[in-house]
């Protein structure tokens, strides 16, 4: 029989691109193959993002969308996996407008795919299993790992944290930390495998290990993750202000690999707005805390997200969170128009008391222009100097080029001056150009020394 095929529609954060990875891997065991179609797939996962209304109505999109794939191509398994299928609301439209969807399964039970997709098969109507709470961490789960140069580690799910505007703790449920053990053991296996950039990602990695026994921290987790061999970059995504700790700060300035980027999410600069929203920590705190970083942490890069139009604030609001942006000088922001998600406290709020929409896409514009400024400053005072970069690819404009990343995450266009493969290799350039979103630069000598590099990526950057 022919090799079945799967395609997975990933939408949304790091966690989900793992999610997807996992769902690969049990995949892969089944014997299916993956492809980067969806009209060459006999199964397809939609991943789904439930952060935004924007993510969602892609995803309510691409399901109506895949009507006609089905209708032409019934043997052609549908799923819905990810954080809207944990949303009453999903599984409603789902039955209403979407009955050609064949399986429904949530963010607590995908490493049970391979029974999932059995029971599916035989049934007539849609299936739905989610569940409303998590399990126990589930260890030795597959991977179909997507990116050839990065690697990312789960360490802590969930998220207790409850900011008023987020959906994640009722998609994604109670904190719970995965062992230390079993998290050296996987980076150990992709450091064996040539991986030399990790990432270990949570909703709030800041608070991992607080629930296991004995307790450890994340600066004790990066602590045991640093000694392994081949592991040259350890990254870690995303934090809370609130659990950033002087004792990590101090771990990252100590470290040899520990990179020099931190992202902070600040979500406002306003104290009134900071306390609807639940963050746990005012202006001054944050300015502090920002200030302890700088000061440990050399040639720091800072990055942030920012939530405007929070129901109730004010253009006064508005103006701190302005005043914050000039005072930090970050280096990239993600902002967002803030999204009403049902069952969250500010969705109520956002009934009463709305900032209207011009406004909010006014503030949008006037902190993305800000912003824009700012970064652009700041890669410019970077022309001249010397930096590693990994490559990971090609850039996508123009084939004479290379792209890849700085260990501060910043994305730098190389002139490919030479046949010579650098995928997966750390290289030493001179930046001579700066741009809002990137650098340029010039290769100034050989590829740093390593292990042999492991395959080619089919993604570029830029
Ligand atoms: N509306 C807009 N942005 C949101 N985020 C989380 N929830 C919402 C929402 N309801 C943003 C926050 C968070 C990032 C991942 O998404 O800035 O840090
Ligand atoms: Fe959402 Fe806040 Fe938890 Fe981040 S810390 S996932 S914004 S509730």
């Amino acid at each position: 029989m022919e090799e079945r095929k799967y395609f997975i529609k990933t939408y949304g954060c790091q966690m989900n691109e793992r999610d997807t990875e996992i769902m690969g891997g049990q995949l892969d065991q089944l014997g299916f193959q993956a492809t980067d179609r969806d009209n060459q797939a006999d199964l397809i996962i939609i991943n789904t993002c439930a952060v935004r209304g924007s993510a969602e109505q892609h995803a309510f999109g691409y399901i109506g969308q895949l009507k006609q794939l089905k209708d032409q191509h019934p043997h052609v398994k549908l799923a819905v996996a990810g954080c809207m299928a944990q949303e009453p609301g999903t599984i409603a439209w789902i039955k209403r407008y979407a009955p050609h969807v064949d399986l429904v399964f949530g963010t607590h039970n995908l490493h049970q795919l391979p029974k999932l997709l059995e029971e599916a098969e035989e049934r007539e109507e849609t299936l739905i299993d989610v569940w409303k709470t998590a399990g126990d961490v589930v260890e030795h789960l597959p991977s179909h790992r997507n990116d050839g140069v990065r690697a990312f580690v789960n360490i802590i799910y969930g998220c207790d944290k409850f900011c008023t505007y987020c959906i994640v703790p009722f998609t994604r449920g109670k904190e719970r930390s995965r062992a230390l053990a079993p998290i050296v053991a996987e980076v150990r296996a992709l450091a064996q495998e040539g991986y030399q950039d990790i990432t270990v990602l949570g909703q709030n990695v800041n608070s991992y290990g607080h629930d296991l026994d004995p307790q450890v921290d994340l600066a004790d987790l990066l602590r045991s993750l640093e000694p392994i061999e081949g592991v040259r970059w350890l990254r870690y995504t995303t934090s809370h202000p609130r659990d950033f700790s002087q004792h990590l700060i101090d771990s990252i300035a100590a470290s040899q690999k520990i990179t020099h980027h931190v992202h902070l999410p600040v979500q406002s600069g306003s104290n009134a707005i900071l306390k609807k929203m639940n963050r746990k920590y005012t202006q001054e705190y944050y300015m502090d805390l920002i200030n302890r970083v700088k000061l440990a942490i050399d040639d720091v890069s800072l990055t942030t997200d920012i939530i405007v139009g929070f129901p109730g604030e004010t253009e006064s609001d508005f103006e701190d969170t302005l005043e914050l942006m000039r005072k930090v000088r970050y280096d990239a922001a993600f902002t967002f128009i803030y999204s009403p998600r049902e069952g969250t406290p500010a969705a109520r709020w956002e009934g009463r008391d709305p900032v209207p929409d011009p406004i909010k896409k006014d503030r949008l514009n006037r902190l993305m222009e800000l912003q824009y400024q700012i970064s652009l400053e700041a890669n410019q005072q970077l022309v001249g100097r010397t930096e590693v970069v990994l490559i990971e690819g090609l850039s996508r404009k123009d084939p004479n080029v290379w792209a890849g990343r700085t260990q501060s995450n910043k994305v730098v266009l190389v002139n490919r001056d030479s046949a010579v493969d650098l995928i997966d290799r750390f290289i030493p350039v001179r930046i001579e150009k700066a741009k809002t979103f990137y650098l340029g630069a010039r290769q100034i000598g050989d590829p740093l020394s390593g292990p042999a590099p492991r395959r080619r990526v089919e993604l570029p950057l830029l």
